[in-house]
């Protein structure tokens, strides 16, 4: 949590290439938050996060940036798409229902912290259970000898259900009840609450039903969620996940171009889209979000607005919208050498996972140099004569070249498979020069 900027960059670096601009925004406004937290109560309270927009055409990073952060900072994360929601009142999502989403996100992200700090708890209480279940248990009386040995086989039982050589046997097992937690975070908390003690009534309702036959490994992953209700505290795990979605959280607001209004295009233009611009208001700017575990207070969640703004200009958004999207960033479209770049530069690239997928068919995919930098080349060709769709290009173009020995695998096996210039041009050329055909295929 505590990295600098440079370290946050440095980490962005290894799987979006490019983006400068939007990597340091977003990296300073993190760095920002945490110098925020070592600041007195009273300070902290003065200082707001400053909000972004991202502002760049499609597939060019914008998401992506997000999402890795997400994943590196460990912080409570949603991506949701404006779009999808609709102004108080109408039938949908109202907005409000971001910040429930947030809360829930920050639950499962706490309660994973939590289970693997009580792994080996855990994991006890489900070996235990089940070889219970396995081994009947000794009677009182038996000798010392006997104790002995039955120690013995027990220990290697525990070993044997550990390591799964006991996953296909069937067992029948009894299960504590558990209450399913309903988390439809659209349904305001009070229904949301009423719903669950409905949930409650039935299942205290349904007694026999909580003894089952399955195999252990079912049994294993069914038993998990018991452990995890009986030996971590809900409770605390509730209040902790609202203080970090509090201090921490981030609302990746995607699609935001979606709903704002064209100035050119009055007539075809949806009014709850500006209904659902005023509902945004307040949350962005910090008001009180109830949701089942308690209030959330908004003010110091971060927005990360993100839009391609191809049919509409970010000053299309309500006045008020814009001036709480402070800090401005536009992602450059993709050039030649930064397609090479996502290919050959960031981990876990296309390249890689197709490379691996034919790995399974023991086909060794080779790529030359000179072949990628055809790929990206005939990608960037097909951005300008078609639509510029981003690096997703690079998908399909793959694809594309790949096709045939994708399906013939089998005739390749334990062979090398290069893929040179020539190849690729012999599967493009054609498709390329053809505008038609490249809008269909490409
Ligand atoms: N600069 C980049 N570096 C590495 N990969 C990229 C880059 N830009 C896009 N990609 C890849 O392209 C795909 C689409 O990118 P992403 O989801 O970020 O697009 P986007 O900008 O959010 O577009 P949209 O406006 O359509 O949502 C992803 O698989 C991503 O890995
Ligand atoms: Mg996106």
């Amino acid at each position: 949590m505590n990295l600098t900027p440079k370290e946050i960059v440095e980490y962005l670096d290894k799987y979006v290439i490019s983006q400068k601009d939007a990597k340091k925004t977003i990296a300073l406004a993190l760095r920002t938050r945490y110098r925020r937290m070592q600041l007195s109560q009273e300070f902290q309270d003065e200082i707001m996060p400053k909000n972004i927009l991202m502002i760049g055409s499609t597939g060019v990073g914008k998401t992506e940036i997000s999402r890795r952060l997400a994943n590196m900072m460990k912080v409570p994360f949603i991506k949701v798409e404006a779009s999808k929601y609709t102004e108080v009142g109408f039938v949908g999502r109202d907005v409000e229902s971001m910040v429930r989403d947030l809360v829930v996100n920050a639950i499962n992200l706490v309660k994973a912290e939590q289970e693997e700090t009580n792994k080996d708890k855990i994991e006890n209480y489900i070996v235990n259970k089940i070889v219970e279940k396995l081994l009947p248990p000794l009677p009182e009386q038996a000798s010392q000898e006997k104790k002995d040995d039955y120690a013995k086989i027990l220990k290697s039982m525990e070993e044997k259900v550990i390591n799964g050589e006991m996953d296909d046997k069937i067992i029948s097992i009894e299960f504590d009840k558990i209450n399913i937690e309903f988390n439809d975070t659209n349904l305001p908390p009070e229904m949301a609450k009423v719903q669950e003690s409905f949930s409650k009534i039935f299942t205290a309702m349904n007694k026999e039903d909580n003894k089952k036959e399955m195999s252990v490994k079912d049994a294993k992953s069914l038993l998990k969620n018991e452990a995890t209700s009986k030996l971590l505290n809900m409770t605390n795990i509730h209040a902790e996940a609202l203080r970090r979605a509090e201090d921490g959280g981030i609302i990746f607001l995607d699609e935001i171009d979606k709903i704002a209004i064209s100035s050119k295009s009055q007539g075809r233009n949806d009014p709850s889209k500006e209904g659902v611009q005023r509902d945004l208001l307040p949350i962005v700017e910090g008001s009180s979000v109830t949701t089942k575990y308690g209030v959330v207070n908004t003010d110091h969640i971060l927005f990360i607005a993100a839009g391609a703004f191809h049919l509409t200009k970010p000053s299309d958004l309500i006045p008020e919208l814009q001036g709480r999207f402070p800090l401005r960033v536009e992602l450059e479209s993709l050039t030649e050498e930064t397609l090479y770049k996502i290919l050959t530069q960031t981990k876990n690239s296309l390249l890689t996972q197709y490379k691996a997928l034919l790995g399974v068919e023991g086909v060794n995919l080779i790529f030359e140099d000179e072949a990628i930098k055809a790929i990206a080349k005939v990608s960037h060709r097909a951005n300008e004569v078609t639509e510029d769709i981003g690096a997703r290009r690079l998908h399909t173009v793959l694809e594309k070249v790949l096709e045939e020995i994708s399906f013939n695998a089998d005739e390749h096996k334990n062979e090398d498979f290069v893929i040179t210039a020539e190849f690729v041009h012999e599967k493009l050329d054609i498709i390329v020069e053809d505008n038609d055909l490249s809008r269909y295929i490409l």
